[in-house]
């Protein structure tokens, strides 16, 4: 029998619950895993009480959960678009890179489900369009500079984007592989140059649980028109980023929450005769730190 002064061996209450997870919790070797399952498990618990969720409701997470699991493959990352959905990704980047001392936000964003590795190494002056593709020509160019303002030489420019059609390459049998994926290096002065064309909006994957949640909150799915980079130089920290099209209407309502000032770019359009080009001039700067590639959400 327990006296007062000893915890319950067995939870009476459902407030009695969470110190005997805890207890098993606390014996987690690795430091930093232990206080992350003790937070986690105190914030799920505190939510399951205060909201009272209902045995119908913890089925439907369950459900949820398990949906956004088998949707994951070849094509598409539904636990990564979950986790944007809900801003966590682009929380996540915004904690892991503060803004650096000339600027008043981060210039890192979300990865995507859509990132792969081994694009297509490019020449400057390359275009990334290798199938039949809709959509103003377009160049893009900038600098990649270090922390103290220097160009990086040799940088690598990873560059992706889906294609006007609303679908990356991956999710479009009728597109050629590695379509509107590049990876270029900057040259002496830092610059590189490529070619594709301007980015539309389109709307994230809605064909699985994450759509049902869009459907069931009525939000919109579309994203605001824009190209992903990824750059990257040794001793310097991985830069993963988005630019936006500063014209699309979408960009105050983004469904993954990816657009911050300093993310949206300035593109412009050249007509000469018939002919009319975009231009998109962007630059990157680095921070020093550790060289570390994300793992691809896609193969
Ligand atoms: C994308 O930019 O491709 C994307 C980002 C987050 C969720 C879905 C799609
Ligand atoms: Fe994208």
């Amino acid at each position: 029998m327990n006296t007062p002064s000893t915890p319950p061996i067995f939870p009476t209450t459902p407030d009695t619950i969470l110190p005997l997870v805890l207890e098993v919790m606390a014996r987690t070797p690795d430091p930093r895993l232990r206080q992350l399952l003790c937070a986690l498990s105190t914030h799920l618990h505190q939510f399951v009480i205060e909201q009272q969720v209902t045995e119908r409701e913890f089925e439907q997470a369950v459900k949820f959960l398990t949906g956004i699991g088998q949707e994951t493959g070849e094509t598409k990352n539904e636990v990564i678009l979950a986790f944007d959905l809900f801003g966590v990704s682009t929380l996540v980047a915004m904690l892991n890179n503060p803004p650096g001392h000339d600027r008043e936000s981060s210039t890192a964003g979300l990865l995507g489900p859509f990132w792969r590795d081994r694009a297509p190494v490019c020449q400057p002056g390359d275009s990334i369009v290798r199938s039949s593709t809709p959509g103003i020509p377009m160049e893009v160019r900038g600098v990649v500079y270090d922390a103290d303002g220097q160009p990086v030489a040799n940088a690598k420019v990873d560059v992706w984007q889906a294609s006007p059609v609303g679908l990356y390459e991956n999710q479009d049998p009728t597109q050629a592989d590695m379509n509107l994926r590049g990876v270029f290096t900057t040259d002496a002065q830092g610059g590189y140059f490529m070619r594709t064309v301007c980015p539309s909006g389109y709307p994230v994957p809605t064909d699985g649980p994450c759509g049902e949640l869009l459907a069931a909150q009525l939000r919109h799915p579309n994203r605001p028109a824009h190209l992903h980079f990824m750059v990257s130089s040794p001793g310097h920290k991985v830069l993963i980023t988005q630019v936006f099209a500063d014209n699309d209407a979408n960009l105050t309502s983004d469904p993954v929450f990816g657009v911050t000032a300093p993310l949206v770019g300035h593109f412009t359009q050249h007509t000469d005769g018939d002919t009319t080009t975009a231009q998109l001039t962007q630059d990157f700067h680095l921070v020093r730190g550790e060289l570390v590639y994300p793992h691809p959400p896609i193969p």
